[in-house]
């Protein structure tokens, strides 16, 4: 039977692009890195299998403070320091068996031209202005508050406390789309999945009043210069986010997939959602381009109660652990540990669980006493069914489920 019967050579299903988050290469990545590119594999696998031309992006965001701070600390130029986590990021996403076709990196040429194209147009037609930022900044996440976002007066995303910050910089005028988002996500329902995070967005900041965001720093010097203003350099968001469209050649001539555009899926962590869902969008809107189709905000892999995290010191190294259980064991504990949207646990005793009832017991049984029943009973081949009329409720519950997962 093919996998997707219902699948014909003329059915075409059309592009699928789907996208991870590009990742810090402060560090090594951990186990809980491994979670959204894992997620992303098995969905851009799914959608191959169902004959969709497939675009799976990954990559690494290289720029900012952090970055230029560890790699002083190591003796090296940024760039050095960047390659050399690169590589590990690469080598690791090959043990892992990760099918991505294109790597992105913010220190690659196209990429810069795409940034300094898409600030200067901002600027031209007003979105992008000139003014002079006083906040909070927490250091570790790379982000400005205002006093209402902190949670406690501490960073809202970490917890960690800020600093106050004043200099010249640009700005997004991300007030000027607060209404035409407000009416986007009323319209397009399942833009935001799971939906409790779509709520989330709309009452801590649709709701509260979506201000103007810093997009510059001249207090920095490892980023993209800011092409007639040279002192600044662009600022984060802008910079991480327009790799969607710089991977795919939007104002540079790298590549010609702009017909991949809109992503079907954006997958990130929900504590960068906001970023994805409020100001991708108003980016997008401002550049006159059409919106992704979904934004999915997953959950966190926790150890030891909390998040997985570097800064707080309770990763988990994947190399050693596929080393120890098998690769797709590690892959099929992450996809079932972690229900979509929410958090899961990660603790060696989990995995040897996973990997014995579900792997071992379940799966292995099946597949060990379906193989010697078809050798018992039909010398070692299946028989196709004589009559496809026969009620046959096995077959119905399989092809149900088919055509439930299939509209995925
Ligand atoms: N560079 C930004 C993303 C820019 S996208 C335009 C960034 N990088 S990150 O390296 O800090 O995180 C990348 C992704 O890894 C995020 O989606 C984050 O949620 C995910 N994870 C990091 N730790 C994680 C867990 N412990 N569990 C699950 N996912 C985790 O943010």
């Amino acid at each position: 039977m093919e996998p997707f019967p219902n699948q014909t050579a003329n059915s075409y299903p059309g592009h699928f692009y789907i996208t991870t988050p590009i990742y810090y290469p402060s560090d090594n990545l951990h186990l809980g890195h491994c979670y959204t590119t894992v997620l992303a594999d098995a969905i851009a696998r799914y959608k191959r299998l169902r004959g969709f031309d497939v675009l799976f992006l990954t990559g690494t965001d290289e720029h900012g403070q952090k970055i230029e701070t560890k790699a002083t600390a190591a003796g090296c130029a940024p760039k050095e320091y960047v390659d050399g986590i690169v590589a590990n990021i690469k080598v690791l996403w090959s043990k892992l068996n990760i099918s991505y076709n294109r790597f992105i990196r913010t220190t690659d040429d196209y990429h810069k031209q795409t940034v300094q194209f898409i600030f200067k147009k901002l600027y031209d037609q007003g979105d992008i202005y000139k003014g002079q930022y006083a906040g909070k900044y927490c250091q570790p996440c790379e982000s400005f508050f205002s006093e209402h976002q902190l949670h406690n007066g501490k960073c809202p995303d970490c917890g960690r406390d800020t600093v106050d910050f004043s200099e010249e910089a640009y700005f997004f005028r991300l007030s000027h789309y607060q209404e035409p988002l407000k009416a986007f996500f009323a319209r397009e329902t399942s833009f935001m999945s799971p939906p409790a995070r779509a709520k989330e967005m709309f009452k801590n900041f649709l709701e509260v009043g979506l201000t103007d965001i810093c997009v510059s720093r001249t207090s920095i010097s490892w980023g993209i210069p800011v092409e007639f203003d040279p002192d600044h350099v662009v600022y984060v968001w802008i910079d991480a986010l327009a790799n969607y469209i710089s991977a795919l050649g939007f104002a540079n001539d790298q590549y010609e997939d702009f017909g991949f555009w809109p992503c079907d899926l954006h997958l990130v962590g929900k504590e960068i959602m906001r970023f994805h869902t409020i100001i991708w969008p108003a980016m997008l809107m401002a550049l006159n381009l059409p919106l992704p189709k979904r934004v999915l905000g997953h959950g966190w892999l926790l150890f030891d109660g909390d998040k997985m995290s570097k800064s707080k010191g309770n990763i988990v190294e994947p190399h050693q652990l596929c080393q120890l259980y098998g690769v797709d064991a590690i892959r099929y504990f992450l996809l079932r540990e972690i229900p979509p949207g929410e958090d899961g646990l990660f603790s060696e005793q989990l995995i040897i669980t996973r990997i014995n009832i579900d792997l071992a017991n379940d799966l292995g049984n099946l597949v060990s006493r379906t193989i010697a029943m078809v050798l018992k009973y039909f010398a070692g081949s299946l028989p196709q069914t004589e009559d496809q009329h026969t009620p046959n409720p096995l077959c119905d519950a399989c092809m149900n489920a088919l055509v439930a997962v299939q509209k995925f």
